[in-house]
């Protein structure tokens, strides 16, 4: 078992005095969900994940030695651009992080960052944003602290990562990731994400459409939605069932159940929502479209028998899940049925992927 302390880093040597990194990280989409959090983002139940491929955020990190270390400094730039608007929430992440990376006062920083999706297409960037953040930091210490191993290396930059944004820490490493204590996961942790690798071929390259509903801003953030799991009248059954959930889910992966897979994750979507809807104060994300989109997938599957299945995020946006076999016929059902739903008729193909790569 794991603890916060053996993350940080009390002895370190300022062996660089200026360089650069630079690491993409994709973004995730859970199929147990997080919601619901204690003190310093730890989750209230366990999660897992499918990591993607397409949807990333690219952050480089220029550092330059400082003259004291009182202090800490660092520029934002936004797709090579000032972007003031952004610097405060990397300014929380980075005090939330100081204790366990201490050599980050010695430094001044230049973050340059861009994603490859759209910008405003409603896709959060935090997971990916935040993941790309912690690898470049680990790039860093490990220049200081060359002896580290490699899973520390990815344990942290997962802890890291659930320091900005909770989500975040499953999108440093692995195709699929569980993040929060599971007694059935061995390794589980509430620190960092760990890494499932008992899974089917059936699940391989499985693939997530992402139909954009609606790009606007959203109503409710998600830090405000998991502070309404506190007093919650459902909390305590739904954190119990994301257990069971994720038991049974991941039976279904390493089995190559498709179809007992596809009501543990539609079911989680509509739970999430179903929290959202029955919190104090309540609301509602989904947009009569997303209600839309979620009758025509069950028609579809229904008469097809195709196993393409939904979830959604704390949002309006809906992702398609089907294997990849099947890929031709449900673009071809979104193309003739779906895309009609969607805001400018757009929506991102993208599929599960490995995690976060260094780029330089
Ligand atoms: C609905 O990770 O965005 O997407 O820890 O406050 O940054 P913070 O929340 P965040 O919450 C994501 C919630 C979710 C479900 C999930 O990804 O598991």
């Amino acid at each position: 078992m794991y603890s916060d302390t053996d993350f940080i880093t009390s002895s370190y040597t300022i062996s660089v005095t200026e360089g650069r990194f630079q690491w993409s990280a994709p973004s995730n989409i859970a199929l147990v969900k997080y919601w619901g959090k204690k003190d310093k983002q730890i989750p209230a139940n366990p999660s897992i994940s499918f990591t993607l491929e397409n949807c990333k955020t690219i952050t480089q990190l220029d550092f330059s030695k400082k003259e004291s270390n009182t202090d800490f400094s660092f520029d934002l730039l936004f797709e090579g651009k000032p972007k003031e608007e952004f610097k405060p929430k990397i300014q929380k992440f980075f005090e939330r992080i100081f204790e366990y990376c201490p050599y980050l006062k010695d430094f001044h920083f230049i973050i340059n960052t861009e994603n490859t999706f759209p910008h405003s297409s409603g896709i959060a960037s935090s997971a990916s944003g935040m993941a790309a953040l912690a690898m470049n930091i680990m790039s860093l210490e490990k220049a200081l602290c060359p002896a580290m191993t490699e899973d520390y290396f990815y344990q942290k930059a997962s802890l890291l990562a659930r320091l900005g944004s909770g989500s975040a820490c499953r999108s440093v490493k692995g195709q699929v990731v569980v993040w929060g204590a599971h007694e059935n996961t061995a390794g589980s942790s509430d620190l960092f994400g760990v890494e499932v690798t008992d899974i089917h071929p059936n699940f391989k390259n499985y693939q997530d459409t992402i139909l954009l509903v609606d790009k606007g801003e959203k109503q409710v953030s998600s830090t405000v939605g998991h502070e309404l799991m506190h007093n919650h009248p459902y909390a305590q059954r739904r954190f119990e069932q994301a257990h069971e959930n994720l038991t049974a889910i991941k039976t279904l992966l390493a089995t190559g159940d498709i179809e007992a897979f596809i009501k543990i994750v539609e079911s989680e979507a509509l739970t999430l929502h179903a929290m959202m809807m029955t919190s104090m104060p309540y609301f509602i994300l989904m947009k009569p479209n997303t209600l839309e989109i979620i009758n025509k997938i069950w028609a579809f599957r229904n008469t097809t028998q195709i196993p393409v299945c939904f979830t959604l995020d704390a949002g309006a946006n809906v992702h398609l899940l089907y294997p990849e076999n099947v890929k031709d016929k449900v673009l071809e059902f979104i193309n003739k049925e779906l895309v009609g739903f969607c805001q400018n008729g757009q929506y991102i193909c993208d599929q599960i992927g490995m995690g976060a790569k260094a780029i330089q």
